[in-house]
């Protein structure tokens, strides 16, 4: 009957379950009337023109035409899975958090993605990965949308639609697909140098997963915690898969890109398929909640930058299993809508300007994406805990509201019930006080230094990663066509490390240039290292 024919797990119920299944002796049209026939067109005369008055013919291939909808206009291609999180209890000191307390058990769907690719390209490209995870909480839905390198290219959401301009293939030949090997990509992130954090971790090891399942996850920017008290903490969020961190090397994943362009969805359903599921700990790192919100010198407001584990450990507060492939990848992968915005009592933002960019982005992309704003209607996108929202009609609705007053207080159908205990178990923003200031379009001076958690992340490596982020550079670089881009790039990386400018200076057959800064007088972190450091499984 009406909007309630899907059950909130997404499984058909009543009389629905015929028509989803999409199974059973006979066909019928949309309408349910039954078909004797959907091979042949109804024509004047078997060998006669086909007749406008066809009904079923219109219906079939009207229906077809309508079956793609647009792309994610990044994160295009990904893979998906059901799963659970089980809750340690150890975050509940922190966050109020229901989906956090102890021996807590929720629903999740997670989506791994690569982010310049379309729906088409291959899986084993040189990318950032997403790292989508919605958890279905019985105080609503949480979406921790974060991808499985810890620090953004960007410091502010108005240079994302530029960036990714960059990134996407050249809008003149439309290549290339899925790699960073152009001069756009390298042209923007030697002009922005507060890109040179991501772009050397896409150069590293991480930017080949040999695995979703191998990756780790981070929520990227700072995030404010809030407990039962309203004592408020910072924290970042990871992601440790228990399997361990493990990549591709390059000529594998060239290998692969050819074989088998699917390798990682595959590898990702054949695992859950055989009982092998994967699984990652959420861990986070805390710190103060002070007025400046930095900690040990380093901004917590700036997305380029990480917290080196040494500083301030992750704390594990739950473990993650995926254990269902999806039944219908365009219900679920395709429909699913991931926002960071979708916050539980307990888990709130904070001021990094990339997030409140995000926090405009996420929902205005998806009412052209998935046509209209009911899409938290779709069956993958159903919170799990009661809805009642006041929000009505548009296109796509489902749903057949009751209630001829749709605002509150009204004293015409059931009053308020709102004012009674209406702060029991609401999300109330965190009272945060706002700096007093004058509007500026201007960046804060702890965001200017960009080379300093670069040089951290390059002394940090065995020196087996080192040898495949020179590789990794000379040939993206060297598939540039501009000289003067290669040039840029060489001077970006002088400022990072005198070996690694040197080496990739010797591969591209130009001088090495000396570095425009003082090299940052950095400790290594050992824990950024794949190989230098201990996973779960070792
Ligand atoms: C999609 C992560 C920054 C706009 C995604 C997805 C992930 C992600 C994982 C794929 C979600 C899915 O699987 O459906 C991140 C991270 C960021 C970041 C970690 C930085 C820390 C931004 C910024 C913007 C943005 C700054 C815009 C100002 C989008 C859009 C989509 C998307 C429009 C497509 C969403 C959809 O069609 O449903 N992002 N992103 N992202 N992101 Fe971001």
């Amino acid at each position: 009957s009406g909007p309630d024919t899907v059950s909130p797990t997404g499984q058909p119920t009543g009389a629905d379950q015929a028509r989803t299944a999409q199974s059973g002796s006979y066909l019928t049209t949309a309408q349910g009337t039954r078909l004797h026939d959907t091979d042949h067109s109804l024509k004047a005369g078997p060998r006669g023109p086909v007749l406008l008055q066809d009904h079923h013919l219109r219906e079939k291939v009207m229906h077809f035409d309508h079956e793609r909808i647009p792309e994610r206009v990044v994160h295009a291609r990904g893979a998906a899975a059901h799963g659970t999180f089980q809750s340690y209890g150890t975050a509940a000191t922190v966050t109020k958090a229901a989906f956090l307390a102890e021996d807590e058990e929720t629903p999740v769907f997670v989506r791994f993605s690569t982010v310049l690719g379309s729906r088409g390209s291959s899986d084993t490209v040189r990318d950032t990965r997403g790292f989508a995870t919605k958890f279905y909480t019985s105080e609503g839905v949480f979406d921790l949308v974060g991808n499985n390198m810890p620090v953004f290219f960007i410091q502010d959401a108005i240079k994302f639609p530029d960036i990714i301009h960059a990134g996407k293939p050249h809008p003149d030949r439309e290549i290339p697909q899925a790699q960073s090997a152009h001069d756009t990509f390298w042209d923007f992130v030697t002009l922005h140098t507060e890109a040179t954090h991501h772009t050397l971790w896409n150069m590293s090891d991480r930017g080949i997963p040999r695995s979703f399942r191998t990756m780790e996850g981070f929520g990227v920017h700072t995030f404010r915690l809030v407990n039962a008290e309203g004592a408020t903490t910072l924290v970042k969020f990871h992601w440790k898969p228990q399997l361990g961190v493990h990549s591709l090397v390059w000529e594998e994943a060239q290998i692969i890109n050819g074989v088998d362009p699917d390798f990682h969805r595959r590898d990702l359903a054949d695992a859950i398929e055989a009982g092998a599921y994967p699984q990652w700990e959420l861990g986070i790192q805390t710190f103060p909640d002070t007025p400046d919100q930095m900690f040990e010198g380093i901004d917590l407001l700036d997305p380029t930058n990480l917290v080196p584990e040494e500083l301030a450990p992750v704390q594990p507060v739950g473990l993650l299993t995926l254990d269902r492939n999806p039944s219908n990848f365009f219900a679920e992968t395709e429909q699913v809508a991931f926002h960071v915005g979708h916050l539980v009592p307990g888990v709130d933002i904070t001021d990094d300007p990339l997030l409140a960019g995000r926090l405009f982005s996420y929902l205005d992309t998806q009412i052209t994406r998935l046509g209209g704003p009911n899409f938290p209607q779709l069956p993958i996108n159903r919170p799990h805990a009661p809805v009642n929202d006041m929000l009505r009609d548009g296109l796509h609705q489902t749903a057949v509201h009751r209630g001829v007053a749709p605002y509150r207080p009204n004293s015409l159908d059931g009053g308020c019930p709102f004012l009674a205990g209406a702060d029991t178990g609401a999300f109330i923003e965190a009272p945060v006080r706002v700096p007093e200031s004058t509007r500026v379009r201007e960046a804060p001076e702890s965001f200017a230094d960009h080379f300093s958690q670069p040089r951290r992340f390059w002394l940090s490596m065995s020196p087996l990663e080192r040898e495949h982020i020179i590789g990794a550079y000379t040939f993206e670089l060297a598939k540039c066509y501009e000289q003067a881009i290669r040039e840029r790039a060489l001077l970006v990386l002088a400022n990072i490390d005198p070996e690694l400018c040197g080496e990739v200076a010797t591969g591209l057959g130009l001088p090495a240039p000396a570095p425009t800064v003082p090299l940052a007088d950095v400790q290594p972190s050992p824990a950024l290292s794949q190989l230098g450091r201990t996973w779960p499984t070792d």
